[in-house]
């Protein structure tokens, strides 16, 4: 049976290239962007090369956004396989502190990186539990893992990530008894706007593991996790 996959910021990064990988290898593609214009060259390319999609526009930062985004896919889908929370904002700078940080920059990181995500499973997670094999992969960062001599630096970005985590482990619990599986994900430093042009990783090494999150077998995966190269990794 076909999967559908629903993947925020599809437009540019790592979720672009985590959309056409979908799209390629069979599933129905929700690709989700604040900004249909910057989306429709991902879209159109799935659809001209055979592939499955459908494009959404959603603010993840903005609660009514998300609640339409999904008052509008429950009544077009009966169900979803895979929640990918990829949509993240790092608007730190090299020197940005606790002690000099502008309020409005950690309100807003978080609002995307964390709320977004929060909102997104809960709005999602009714859909989910109707699939067979419900997945969330929420996107970390290994500047959100605490057990790490140094998080720093940026932050908002480094907290942001690390309340994500806070929300897989949380979730995982909560829905241990479906067949929803939950984990967080640290792509490595991957060459895209946000990673930069020195990052060690391709694009297409940087979804490795989140696709493979995504598709895996269930008894390969452990809910409630975080991994890096389909390694379980500390918090
Ligand atoms: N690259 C790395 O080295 C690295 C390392 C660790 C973790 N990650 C994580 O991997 C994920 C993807 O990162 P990336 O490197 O692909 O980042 P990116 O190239 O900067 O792309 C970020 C994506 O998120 C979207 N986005 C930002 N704010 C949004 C909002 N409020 N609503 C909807 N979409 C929004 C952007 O849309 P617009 O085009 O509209 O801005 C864009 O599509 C992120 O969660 C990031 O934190 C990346």
């Amino acid at each position: 049976m076909t999967q559908t996959v629903l993947i925020t910021g599809a437009n540019r990064g790592i979720g672009k290239a985590l959309a056409e990988k979908c799209a390629q290898n069979g599933m129905f593609v929700i690709v989700v962007s604040r900004n249909l214009e910057k989306a429709k060259p991902v879209f159109n390319d799935i659809l001209s090369h055979g592939g499955k999609a459908i494009l959404k526009k959603c603010d993840v930062s903005n609660l009514s956004d998300i609640e339409i985004l999904g008052k509008e896919i429950k009544q077009e889908f009966k169900s979803l396989d895979i929640l990918i929370n990829c949509a993240a904002i790092n608007t730190d700078t090299d020197d940005t502190s606790i002690e000099n940080m502008p309020v409005d920059l950690l309100h807003d990181t978080m609002q995307t990186n964390f709320f977004g995500s929060v909102w997104m499973c809960k709005e999602f997670i009714p859909l989910l539990k109707k699939s067979e094999s419900g997945r969330i992969i929420n996107f970390s960062s290994g500047l959100g893992q605490l057990g790490v001599p140094r998080m720093g630096p940026f932050p908002a970005y480094s907290m942001s990530k690390t309340a994500v985590n806070a929300l897989t482990k949380v979730l995982a619990d909560e829905v241990k008894d479906s067949s929803i599986i939950v984990t967080s994900v640290d792509p490595g430093w991957v060459a895209t706007d946000m990673g930069g042009p020195n990052a060690m990783l391709t694009i297409a090494e940087g979804i490795d593991t989140p696709y493979w999150l995504a598709t895996a077998p269930a008894s390969d995966l452990q809910s409630g996790c975080f991994y890096k190269e389909r390694k379980i990794l500390d918090w």
